[in-house]
């Protein structure tokens, strides 16, 4: 125990004993970060000049946000919890500086590793290059070039506090020079999300999670949404209702509910009207085996989430993002992903199930061997 708030779950750690390789700390903090840590731990952990430490900010906290996901993936138990759980984002990104700090200077690594676009990316970062402790980040590069999005000033921050930036497709490279970024730095490694995937891809078609769903239509939608732009604003969110109410007369809807979602829902009085619908399956939020299962059959994916459009890209899985704006464009190139706003969904999705997907190129670097390339860069880096 470091102190009274941080847990030390690996007892070697805890008694500061010498490790064989260099100390790497990944950090994860929410549940978008688990299936981007999941391939580089093991390949970290496979590396005999490596010793990986898994950092848990404790961002996300409930065993279906967090837990679950290191369960399905094998990671073990985290290192070190920071436990900082939810609060104002000046509250949580605070509480992650402070407490990661605290840890980093009773057991400083060679390097840290920071993934997306989270609170805790960017406080872990922070934290990290103020002791003069390398920062890589893994996902680098993104730009949905909207500054009110929380995640997108996470982004830039935590670009520009890096020292060396694993991004997963050419227009994460263009970005990040475009903002100055010394070319020498950036290393394009792949999509790592797309490691997770193949290597879970027998066990999401082993699930049996939609033999326990009554389907009424003959086509389903996957929804997923939590982003405060869509739910945090009733007017917003009642739109939203009405027009998924409105697709679930053609389509049924599996609907996992993040916890915010849930709670907004429940604050503008349509939970139950929700729930007697019978082509409406709400659930609480899914692992990622049962998960992928139902977008891998679903024929169309609705969600504001940003690394869903990535997974349905792979997939083939059309998608419909209720955003204005994406940070992965690559998704929209290829044709899966389409961005639309409540009041063009229903049209989206009346073309999208008309013309179906174009035929699609495999995308450079989105073939399962990501989290190599990152051991690799990282050897150069820290040799060289
Ligand atoms: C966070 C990330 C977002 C990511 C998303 C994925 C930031 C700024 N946002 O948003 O980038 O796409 O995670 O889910 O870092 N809650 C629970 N249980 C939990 C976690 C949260 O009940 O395990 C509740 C919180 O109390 C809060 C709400 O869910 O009321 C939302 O959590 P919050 O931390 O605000 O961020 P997310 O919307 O999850």
């Amino acid at each position: 125990m470091i102190n009274a708030i941080i847990l030390c779950n690996n007892d070697m750690l805890c008694q500061s004993a010498r490790s064989m390789g260099k100390l790497i700390h990944v950090v994860v903090g929410a549940r978008p970060n688990q299936m981007k840590a999941a391939p580089l731990l093991k390949a970290l952990r496979q590396h005999e000049k490596f010793e990986p430490i898994l950092v848990d900010t404790g961002q996300h906290y409930d065993h279906e946000m967090a837990g679950i996901f290191m369960q399905q993936f094998g990671m073990g138990k985290p290192d070190f919890s920071l436990q900082v759980g939810s609060g104002t984002h000046g509250e949580q990104t605070g509480k992650i500086l402070q407490r990661y700090e605290a840890l980093l200077l009773e057991h400083p690594p060679s390097a840290t590793i920071v993934i997306g676009d989270i609170n805790s990316t960017v406080a872990c970062a922070l934290a990290a290059s103020k002791l003069q402790i390398p920062v890589v980040h893994l996902e680098a590069g993104l730009r949905s070039n909207d500054r009110s999005m929380p995640e997108e000033l996470n982004r830039i921050v935590t670009d520009h506090l890096a020292d060396l930036l694993w991004t997963p497709s050419a227009d994460g490279d263009e970005n990040l020079l475009k903002s100055g970024i010394d070319k020498s730095k950036i290393i394009r490694v792949g999509n790592i999300m797309i490691d997770t995937l193949v290597s879970m891809k027998p066990a999401v078609e082993a699930s049996t999670f939609l033999q326990g769903v009554k389907i009424h239509h003959q086509e389903f939608a996957m929804v997923t949404l939590h982003r405060p732009s869509n739910v945090d604003v009733p007017e917003t969110l009642n739109i939203l209702l009405d027009e998924l109410k409105a697709v679930s007369l053609e389509m049924d809807i599996l609907w996992p509910l993040h916890p915010r979602t849930k709670a907004r829902i429940q604050s503008i009085g349509r939970m139950d009207e929700l729930i007697d619908n019978p082509a409406i399956h709400l659930m609480g939020p899914l692992g990622y085996i049962d998960f992928m299962n139902g977008i891998m059959h679903s024929n169309c994916v609705i969600t504001d989430s940003g690394g869903i459009q990535e997974e349905t890209t792979w997939l083939g899985v059309p998608c419909i993002t209720l955003r204005p704006n994406t940070e992965r464009p690559i998704t929209i190139s290829q044709g899966t992903n389409v961005l639309a706003s409540p009041k063009t969904l229903q049209s989206e999705l009346i073309r999208l199930r008309k013309e179906g997907l174009p035929d699609r190129e495999e995308i450079e670097y989105w073939d399962g061997k990501t989290a190599q390339r990152c051991v690799q860069s990282l050897e150069q880096f820290l040799w060289r």
